[in-house]
């Protein structure tokens, strides 16, 4: 489906990628880049897309680079992918402002991130709009220039995010409408259920509630943070259910078919304690992330090296971004 297809991603520089990122967004994003069957593809940290929720700059430079470094890590082909910060291209935002005026209100308030805002406020008793500002707002503008200002047919994001695809696709319509047809109209690619990664404490992993395991800990933490699942009192005799088991759900995504089956039996059969099915999926997951953790070092060591990549990447999505705008510019103000 990807065939000849211009692919587009972005991810926000918010926190450290977890495991749940990992298998949930950041693998899937790599295996469709660099798969050469698809035409072009983009992959870029959306640094300005952070400044809606944060103002500290340490933190969103320090993820940017992580996340640079990470997706080398994990072999992201550069030479395919055209890789780059956001905030390094600065067309996005001249589209964004020109977008701004093809995009009715009301599409805005209907934005689910806008209204679950509002919705907080409203449960916590405060004015409906409080702490929330224009960058949160009209996030789904810019996210919809992110996706037009490269021409992009495909856009795997998280099914969170299926809606303010849908939303790049109304207003790349309506461009069209009123200026003519310059705009394709893309299509979000809604990963297949990797189902949802749980945290040590068996809740989805997410940085919102600190179940997190970072996928670049180095042995030791990791080591910790698998010890820390939580487990029923099951004792090491007694059969354990693996489908309601944190350990078992964490474990199918670093093991082949066979090697779970057999994970499977341990649970089912009895005879193996909490403490010795821990020790085997740290060693999965070392065994899948020790490599790249590797690279991760040595490229958060030589932050020269990542910002060389990223300038790279800057100038080649400059040279799609430029001509893109230029047509836009021309169309709406001749
Ligand atoms: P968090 O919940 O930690 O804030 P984000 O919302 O930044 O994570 O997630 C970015 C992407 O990572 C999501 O769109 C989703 O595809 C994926 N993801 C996050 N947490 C998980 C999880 N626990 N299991 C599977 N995928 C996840
Ligand atoms: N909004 C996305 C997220 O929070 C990140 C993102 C920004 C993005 N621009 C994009 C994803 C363009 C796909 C295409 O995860």
């Amino acid at each position: 489906m990807t065939k000849n297809k211009i692919i587009l991603t972005g991810i926000k520089p918010t926190g450290t990628p977890h495991l749940g990122n990992l298998v949930g967004a950041l693998l899937p994003a790599i295996k469709m880049a660099n798969d050469p069957a698809a035409g072009q593809s983009f992959m870029f940290i959306a640094d300005l897309h952070a400044l809606n929720s944060t103002s500290d700059r340490t933190e969103i430079a320090k993820h940017s680079r992580e996340i640079a470094a990470i997706m080398l890590a994990l072999g992201l082909n550069t030479d395919r992918t055209v890789f780059f910060r956001q905030s390094d291209v600065p067309e996005i935002s001249e589209l964004t402002t020109l977008l701004l005026n093809v995009t009715p209100k009301g599409l805005m308030n209907r934005a689910h991130s806008y209204k679950a805002a509002v919705d907080k406020n409203i449960a916590a008793g405060t004015d409906p709009d409080a702490g929330i500002n224009m960058g949160l707002y009209t996030y789904p503008i810019l996210m919809t220039a992110d996706i037009l200002l490269y021409n992009s047919d495909i856009v795997p994001v998280g099914a969170d995010q299926k809606q303010h695809v849908e939303f790049a696709r109304d207003i790349a319509g309506y461009f069209n409408n009123i200026y003519g047809p310059i705009f394709k109209i893309p299509e979000p690619f809604i990963k297949k259920e990797t189902g949802l990664i749980p945290g040590f404490d068996g809740r989805k992993m997410s940085k919102s509630y600190g179940n997190q395991i970072p996928i670049f800990d180095d042995e030791n933490d990791l080591r910790k943070n698998i010890m820390k699942i939580v487990t029923d009192s099951k004792l090491p005799t007694e059969p354990k259910n693996p489908d309601e088991s944190t350990i078992f759900q964490l474990y199918q995504h670093f093991a082949d078919a066979v090697e779970v089956s057999q994970f499977r039996q341990k649970f089912t059969n009895g005879g193996t304690g909490y403490g010795d099915l821990k020790k085997i999926l740290f060693e999965a997951v070392n065994n899948h992330l020790s490599g790249p953790r590797e690279k991760y070092k040595k490229l958060m060591a030589d932050p020269d090296k990542i910002n060389a990549i990223l300038s790279d990447g800057a100038l080649r999505a400059h040279t799609v971004a430029g001509p893109m705008l230029a047509r836009v510019k021309s169309a709406m103000l001749g």
